[in-house]
């Protein structure tokens, strides 16, 4: 694990292989290692990098984060490890975090990757389940919503018959401080709605959504192919939000035929 300071915080993140640089941003409340299997995966092709984004892991934690605020962390953090372009992908609030980065930057976007995620805004009851959701974690610790998200977050079968993908999930959520979720959750909450961007992006685009996602259901990574021209939809059979821990080999395959279809291209 290395430490930037980029942007008046201290970014922790993992970069592992040589090649095209790939970065890789996580899910709400998680942190860079859900990316493990995907760095193994890929690093003897591919320059590897997951950050923990601000308020996760063990990236400082402020009181205020905004999913442009996090986009700019990343840039920052591209201009320390002298990065010009890259593949850039995230799961689900990562893949927010994706598209502010394209909307900001989008001359340093190679390819996209957007994984169990969606284009738009939250609703204005999603917005108020999310402050609420803030409030309890400050007054009660990451337990009293862990329990809450955990059977939305992964598909009945893995909690079923995968007892120790439950387990790495709840870690994750636990290992959280209450100070960086609730600002997250006040970042979601505030995030833009992208939809209407989708048509501009010209660059290779690869959605992946886990067939049993409770939260960002395949609905809405189909509607973003429609939208996306050229874009490549993956729909990953057994798997929930969390698609990439869920059924990592699955998971893995698409990206890598996605990203090997980039080689000089
Ligand atoms: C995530 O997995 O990042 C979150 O479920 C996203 C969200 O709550 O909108």
């Amino acid at each position: 694990m290395s430490f930037a300071q980029v942007r008046g915080i201290e970014m922790a993140y993992d970069a592992v292989g040589a090649g095209q640089p790939v970065l890789l941003l996580h899910g709400f409340p998680f942190n860079r290692s859900m990316w493990r299997e995907q760095a193994e995966a890929l690093r003897a092709s591919y320059r590897v990098i997951t950050p923990d984004l601000r308020g996760h892991g063990e990236t400082t934690v402020t009181d205020e984060a905004t999913m442009d605020e996090m986009a700019q962390d990343v840039a920052a953090l591209m201009d320390e490890l002298q990065i010009e372009r890259a593949v850039v992908g995230g799961l689900s609030m990562g893949g927010y975090v994706t598209l502010a980065f394209h909307h900001r930057f989008p001359e340093r976007v190679r390819a996209l990757i957007l994984a169990d995620t969606r284009p738009q805004a939250d609703t204005d009851e999603a917005r108020q389940n999310r402050f609420q959701q803030a409030e309890k974690v400050l007054q009660e610790g990451m337990s009293a919503i862990a329990d809450a998200m955990l059977p939305k977050a992964l598909a009945p079968g893995t909690i079923q018959a995968r007892p120790e993908i439950v387990a790495r999930v709840r870690g994750m959520m636990l290992e959280m401080k209450p100070l960086g979720t609730a600002a997250a959750l006040r970042a979601m909450a505030a995030r833009k709605d992208h939809t209407e961007m989708l048509p501009q992006i010209d660059v290779p685009t690869l959605i992946i959504v886990g067939a049993e996602d409770a939260i960002t259901p395949p609905e809405v990574s189909e509607a973003m192919q429609r939208e996306i021209r050229g874009s490549r939809l993956e729909i990953i059979e057994g798997a929930g939000h969390v698609s990439n821990l869920e059924r990592p080999a699955e998971f893995n395959r698409a990206l890598k035929e996605f990203l090997d279809g980039l080689q000089g291209g």
